[in-house]
């Protein structure tokens, strides 16, 4: 393997998602350069000279951030993919509208990308999330644990949020993952969910709740709420922006966190030739593992629901 440029990370795309992403990077000190790298060179140099006067704070880091081409991924730790057209207000309120502009502008990105390296750990943010990782990972033989969306990372964090507001607890003390698609056919396998240790089936007793979770309820109002946010605001950018710091510090510290992404599956659950997110063990490496949660009847049911509509999908791409 050549050398590796650790702790360098070039950013692919200088939207509203990129600019967050460079933002928090910057905040958290998590890499030392960032390369952007805009289809729009003088955009890209705005948001770059913009988050360059944060280094001069004590809350931002000195790191080294420029404007740069698709060359600069050849010793790059890391590539974070956000380019591409993203859902706008009154679009009907489903990612896949973006399918057949965003699969070409996948494709593209891919060439160029793979001319260059395939050592770097390729984080994709675009929609639709896994039709893309997978025709990333696929058509461009990208090693598979070296390339993951971030998937369901952020519905995640919406659903333990919602959880823990009903509970009145910390969402980080919830433990609960919603798996599959990010999009209208993700599930959550309520079995193990829980709140240190504590079972979904006892929360009504044991946080005093008026009455149970309406868990059908849930589900959807974490299914829309990223597109109840592009309604209200114009885009999404906060919660996918620290999504992708968490995968980030995975990697740039081998934390070896237990986080859903967007993985090409190979045998787990029976499953393969299809992207989607499970719980996965991120390292410096990628992905060191696709952990299989125990899925009871009802999340057996919304697995095989949510591959079907994916691998359809996927049978259709031109
Ligand atoms: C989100 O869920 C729109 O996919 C984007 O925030």
């Amino acid at each position: 393997m050549k050398h590796l440029n650790y702790g360098k990370i070039v950013l692919i795309g200088a939207g509203h998602v990129g600019s967050a992403i460079l933002d928090s990077i910057l905040r958290m000190n998590l890499a030392d350069e960032i390369v952007v790298i805009n289809r729009n060179e003088k955009k890209a140099q705005g948001v770059v000279l913009d988050a360059s006067h944060t280094t001069a704070f004590a809350y931002s880091s000195n790191t080294n951030i420029r404007v740069g081409g698709f060359e600069e991924c050849e010793d790059a730790q890391i590539i974070i993919n956000t380019a591409g057209p993203s859902i706008q207000p009154g679009n009907s309120r489903d990612r896949m509208v973006l399918l057949q502009t965003n699969v070409e502008v996948m494709r593209e990105t891919m060439k160029k990308i793979v001319s260059y390296t395939r050592d770097a750990i390729l984080i994709n943010v675009s929609n639709p999330m896994d039709i893309l990782t997978y025709i990333a990972q696929h058509e461009f033989r990208y090693p598979m644990n070296k390339i993951f969306g971030t998937g369901t990372l952020l519905d995640t964090a919406r659903f333990n949020k919602m959880l823990a507001d009903i509970c009145k607890v910390d969402a980080k003390n919830v433990t609960g993952f919603v798996m599959g698609e990010h999009g209208g056919t993700c599930f959550i396998p309520w079995n193990c969910v829980n709140i240190v240790g504590i079972p979904f089936s006892e929360f009504q007793s044991q946080f005093e709740l008026e009455e149970p979770i309406d868990k059908e309820k849930l589900l959807h109002e974490v299914k829309v709420s990223g597109l109840d946010i592009v309604e209200l605001k114009g885009y999404t950018s906060s919660g996918i922006a620290l999504s992708v710091c968490r995968l980030v510090g995975a990697i740039m510290r081998n934390e070896k966190a237990v986080v859903p992404v967007s993985t090409v599956l190979d045998g787990e659950y029976g499953l393969a030739e299809v992207a989607m997110s499970m719980p996965c063990v991120i390292s410096r490496n990628g992905i060191d593992r696709v952990l299989q949660l125990p899925l009871d009847e009802e999340g057996k049911k919304g697995l095989e629901h949510c591959y079907e509509y994916l691998h359809g999908i996927i049978g259709q791409i031109q």
